[in-house]
């Protein structure tokens, strides 16, 4: 969604919130603006429909000179990309700025009253009532009249407030939607997440819902809406600056498929004793998992595809019911939930809207809630009895990558561990589980050198009118997200069908403009999944396979081959989607797509 910066201290704020913003771009990207209280006493306000490149051109020679400012990058929600909806939003006086991320439910209610107050509103944002509200509350001191407001408020906020008479003060507010604060040496920080801030500090407050944080610089004073101070710990940031940069990399896309090899080493690290998995942050858990008889898994989108894996191993390996469901229809349609059902939320961001308020609800009918995430401090570890981290790092390409191998990999190790617990896992199985996963950092090494063909691959099929990716088991998954990965960076249509169910529907699309694109690794379905390739092959789709090295057969049966190294067949998912990765890469760089930033997405979605 929005990405918010803000800084108060001695340096110059322009190039400090520009900076800010261009590594918070990822979160949304059609449009951007700042705010600075100037050194002459000035609101300084610029703003532009577009990427932020567009607002750094509009400024020309530079924002002025300034030690205080808002920044804020924006995913529309209401009011179109545009200029005049571009945050941020002043009150009638134009003294006091907002930014915001998230949605005030109530606008419509608070502008009619506020029009009927005599307050003239400019823009179609449900943003610029906080702006009035703020107006109407202040009475000399803004952390007062933020807190006044925040209580008309309804929905979802991460609010930063400035005032031009109080020129060295940051007034934030967070519900439901992400915020932090950066401590500096004499100089603060707020900011929807790290990346926006970690070039000028690692020490930061993970802000929780309901608390305000009144800034200005070097000081960091934490209250709840009624202004009661409260105590939240300093945490460090652990990775650098360097990690969220490009490395050489034409995008970060690529950078971050590079890194899986890695990421999924440090998603391993400290999990794998001798022939067994061991997640020492369930310990505190244990005995509630010690009687759980169902096993629920939420989730969006890429992760909801990696909890499918971990859905059919939480069944298998444990022998109760489990399964998956997208975190947007749990939430209205929830199954039966009770104290002996575990719910697994699995989210690269901690802060996807749908997963929060479906964990929440099962937490709130009795269940044991496990959070799968890659941020730590994130809003789903607070809705979590346990979190478990993904340990991949930042990521910034809206498509997910080594957040999605690093998923499939953690739940897989989630299953294996409570199953272990349980008493149900064979030795055998557990020892040949941590074999493979040690093996796994070398193989993705490997399936990355192996896709060397995809860029020459993808050259042939990127003018494809779509795509039909089908796996089975899984393969499923893997197909599921080698489609959607097209989808979202090369605006092409890719459907990712259970390979069963091309022949009930789904083959009619199927001719020599839609190629058929399928997982056919190595798995006690593979021949089944030959035969549903070969029913592609007979209406003349062009067939790309995935397939394991040394399968001999493959080649004469599809039109190209993308090759992966063998490995058992609960991890086959994590190998099979690297070339699918790059693939979809080489697509979209072919077709002239936005491959970090691509169009009408945003890199975590806190609304629901
Ligand atoms: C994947 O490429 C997308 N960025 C998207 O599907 C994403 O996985 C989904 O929005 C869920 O995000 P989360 O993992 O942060 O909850």
């Amino acid at each position: 969604m929005c990405g918010i910066v803000g800084y108060t201290g001695p340096r110059d704020a322009g190039p400090v919130l520009l900076d800010g913003l261009r590594r918070l771009e990822y979160r949304g990207y059609d449009s951007a603006g700042i705010a600075l209280v100037t050194d002459n006493g000035d609101l300084f306000v610029e703003k532009r429909a577009g990427k932020v490149a567009v607002l750094t051109d509009a400024l020309g020679g530079g924002p002025p000179s300034a030690g205080i400012g808002l920044g804020h990058t924006r995913w529309a929600t209401h009011g179109r990309p545009s200029d005049l909806n571009a945050h941020p939003h002043s009150d009638c006086t134009g003294r006091i700025t907002v930014i915001h991320n998230g949605i005030v439910e109530n606008f419509r209610e608070l502008r009619d009253e506020l029009v009927a107050g005599g307050h003239t509103l400019k823009s179609e944002t449900d943003t610029e009532v906080v702006a009035h509200l703020v107006e109407d509350a202040y009475k000399g001191d803004l952390a007062d009249a933020v807190r006044v407001a925040l209580g008309r408020l309804e929905g979802a906020y991460a609010l930063v407030v400035m005032h031009r008479d109080e020129p060295q003060r940051l007034v934030g507010a967070r519900l439901n939607a992400p915020l932090i604060v950066g401590l500096g040496d004499g100089e603060s920080f707020v900011a929807s997440d790290a990346a926006a801030i970690i070039a000028y500090t690692k020490r930061v407050i993970f802000l929780a819902d309901g608390d305000v944080a009144d800034l200005t610089p070097g000081t960091a004073t934490i209250t709840d809406r009624l202004g009661v101070v409260v105590d939240r710990p300093i945490d460090i940031i652990p990775w650098s600056a360097e990690a969220a940069e490009k490395g050489g990399y034409a995008h970060f896309m690529l950078k971050e498929i590079h890194e899986q090899p890695a990421a999924l080493t440090a998603a391993m690290t400290g999990r794998l004793r001798g022939e067994s998995v061991r997640l020492e942050e369930l310990d505190g858990i244990r005995t509630r998992l010690s009687g759980i008889d169902r096993v629920e898994l939420i989730a969006c989108g890429t992760a909801y595809y990696a909890s499918l894996v971990g859905a059919a191993l939480f069944q298998d390996w444990l022998g109760v019911p489990a399964r998956s469901t997208v975190a947007s229809e749990f939430r209205y349609s929830p199954p039966p939930i009770d104290a002996r059902t575990l719910v697994v939320a699995v989210t690269q961001s901690g802060e996807t809207a749908d997963t929060i308020a479906a964990a929440r609800l099962a937490g709130d009918r009795g269940a044991v809630v496990v959070a799968v995430t890659n941020t730590v401090g994130s809003a789903i570890t607070r809705e979590s009895h346990a979190s478990v981290f993904l340990q991949a790092g930042p990521e910034v390409a809206v498509a997910a990558t080594k957040t999605f191998v690093t998923q499939v990999a953690t739940v897989v190790m989630l299953a294996a561990d409570i199953a272990h617990q349980l008493g149900r896992l064979p030795a055998e199985t557990e020892r040949d589980l941590v074999g493979a996963l040690r093996r796994l950092p070398e193989q993705a090494e490997r399936a990355i050198e192996l896709s060397v063909a995809a860029e020459e691959i993808a050259d042939r099929y990127a003018s494809a009118a779509g795509f039909m990716y089908i796996g089975r088991s899984f393969g499923y998954p893997a197909a599921l997200e080698g489609a959607l990965k097209i989808k979202e960076i090369s605006y092409l249509h890719a459907e990712g069908y259970a390979a069963g169910e091309l022949k009930h529907g789904p083959i009619s699309l199927l001719d020599a403009e839609v190629p058929l694109v399928a997982i056919a690794t190595r798995s006690a379905v593979y021949e089944k999944l030959i035969s549903n390739l070969m029913e592609g092959k007979a209406r003349d789709a062009r067939v790309l396979a995935v397939a394991t090295e040394g399968d001999d057969q493959i080649g004469r049966l599809a039109t190209d081959v993308l090759w992966v190294p063998d490995t058992i067949e609960p991890l086959s998912t994590i190998l099979a989607v690297i070339p699918l990765q790059l693939f979809a890469y080489y697509v979209a760089v072919k077709r002239g797509r936005d491959v970090d930033q691509p169009r009408n997405l945003a890199k975590s979605v806190t609304v629901e």
